[in-house]
């Protein structure tokens, strides 16, 4: 391949990474919470039954954010099961995921998890089966201090300080037919601006995420979120975007390509959000929370084709073993989120631990990390501080990219260049380099011409390459693919060279 060139000019930036960009999702589905981060038989569990190993690796990830309790799951949710002494906690069925909810584990166990793993919790409200009563008193519950009946349970419960989520969901995908109680734009408007106002009135330190269409690919999308926000705007803060890239074609470069489709994606929906903000003359913006983002298509049911007989608790569902290939999509995700930190405020990789996971577990045994694990860790640890707007002169290559919504076949052209690239400045003048080279066979010679940067030293440079691009982390070989050195980085004056192996992740520190 021809050299490939970037140019940079420490302080020309897109924006500065907000640190909820780097946050992830447990649901009550599958393995997740049972099995996952809780297992009280567990030979590592503490005296509230999580796993330890676990909480090893999650704090290794460093996800910042964590929605929770859904997902498809919340619309069915009633908050009061999961609170309070366990034993008299209901068994209730979960129609989102044909499982028994057991409800060992709810919304105070949560919280106590999400501070022992350093993590901002961000919960959900149920606007499916139920909506704004349920959620100003679940909200009344975690975060008002005292003196009331609801906050006074909390205490009761063992909780004496007020949990104090500032980031909440109204609700989960509402336009979705999969969804419990699914809603018209309208309907769903109006019962996210009626949501907000009373919990914004119960407190209104509050952040609120409206639900976007589930997909770019859903015929809602676009009116969806005109129509929502018409309703909701002075109301959020914020609107969700949902996005899981596939390869069910088994067409890599086209996978490769995807990312690029949810660039795209992100600027269609700040397009929409201004086009609002500019009917209304108003200088607010609506940022966005990609609130569940990741490669997800081995295990991918539609709900008319899910079988789970017997409503099993904890089934293992959805636990996707993520390939090299994998990981490079998801890659450039981290790469299309870097890139558009100015808009997109909060992200949340979907899941966590053993759905659709960067981690899985064995019950009572060991826990390990997927493919897709490294580049997460690497964006959540290197990706924090200013983007800068790269000028990146690579060659390209086109593709179809399908991605079927239902029972209808759907394609996306998208042309892509080979190399896809963010660069972050940390607060010590520090520079990441996140490159996806594309290509599959040929490595990449890149050059980067450093404008403006005192500090050149380099001081890492990992790759993510594997000959097999089938290659997977399992139980027996946990460390199949994981970053190892990348060679032949050099620095002279202010040009960085570097040969990026094919079809690789790459991250190259400065500082
Ligand atoms: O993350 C798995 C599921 O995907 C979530 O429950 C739902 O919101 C989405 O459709």
């Amino acid at each position: 391949m021809r050299d490939v060139h970037v140019r940079l000019h420490a302080g020309v930036a897109i924006g500065d990474t907000d640190p909820r960009l780097f946050g992830a999702f447990v649901e009550h589905l599958g393995r997740c919470v049972y099995g996952g981060i809780y297992e009280p038989e567990h030979p590592t569990a503490d005296a509230r039954g999580f796993r330890q190993d676990v909480l090893a690796l999650v704090r290794e990830l460093a996800p910042t954010i964590m929605r929770y309790p859904g997902g498809n799951f919340v619309s069915g949710y009633n908050w009061e099961d999961g609170v309070g002494p366990v034993a008299n906690r209901p068994k209730r069925l979960d129609l989102a995921w044909l499982s028994t909810e057991t409800n060992e584990f709810g919304t105070n166990e949560f919280i106590d998890w999400c501070r022992l793993a350093g993590t901002e919790p961000m919960l959900a409200v149920n606007l499916g089966t139920r909506g704004a009563d349920a959620a100003r008193q679940f909200l009344e519950y975690c975060n008002h201090p005292h003196g009331t009946t609801l906050s006074d349970l909390r205490r009761a419960h063992g909780w004496d300080a007020p949990h104090g989520v500032k980031f909440w969901c109204l609700g989960n995908e509402m336009d979705g037919p999969w969804q419990m109680h699914a809603r018209t734009a309208e309907e769903y408007g109006r019962i996210a601006v009626e949501t907000a106002k009373m919990m914004k009135w119960v407190d209104p330190s509050i952040e609120l995420a409206a639900c976007g269409s589930s997909g770019r690919n859903m015929p809602t999308f676009g009116t969806w979120e005109r129509t929502v926000l018409e309703h909701c705007f002075d109301h959020v803060e914020y609107i969700s975007l949902h996005t899981y890239l596939n390869n069910y074609a088994g067409d890599i470069p086209a996978f490769l390509a995807s990312p690029d489709l949810m660039d795209t994606f992100i600027e269609e929906v700040v397009s929409i959000d201004d086009s609002v903000a500019a009917e209304k003359r108003s200088a607010k913006r609506i940022m966005l929370s990609f609130d569940e983002w990741n490669v997800w298509y081995r295990t991918r049911r539609n709900r008319a084709d899910r079988t789970l007989p017997g409503w099993p608790v904890a089934p293992p569902i959805l636990e996707e073993v993520y390939s090299m290939a994998d990981a490079l999509a998801f890659g450039g995700a981290c790469i299309s989120l870097l890139n558009h930190a100015d808009r997109v405020k909060a992200a949340c990789l979907a899941q966590l631990v053993n759905v659709i996971a960067p981690i899985m577990t064995e019950d009572g045994g060991p826990a390990w990390r997927q493919t897709i694990f490294y580049p997460f860790a690497q964006m959540s640890h290197f990706g924090r501080g200013r983007v800068l707007r790269a000028e990146i002169d690579s060659p390209v290559y086109d593709a179809r990219y399908f991605d079927p919504r239902g029972e209808q076949d759907l394609y996306f052209p998208v042309t892509a260049a080979f190399l896809k690239l963010a660069a972050v400045q940390d607060q010590n003048g520090g520079l990441t380099l996140f490159a996806l080279n594309r290509h599959l066979t040929e490595p990449m010679p890149m050059t980067v011409a450093l404008t403006g940067f005192t500090n050149k030293t380099i001081r890492a440079a990992r790759a993510l390459h594997h000959p097999d691009l089938h290659a997977t982390n399992t139980r027996d070989a946990p460390d199949t693919v994981r970053p190892t050195a990348l060679d032949g980085v050099s620095i002279a004056g202010d040009t960085l060279r570097a040969t990026l192996p094919p079809a690789s992740w790459n991250v190259i520190r400065l500082g």
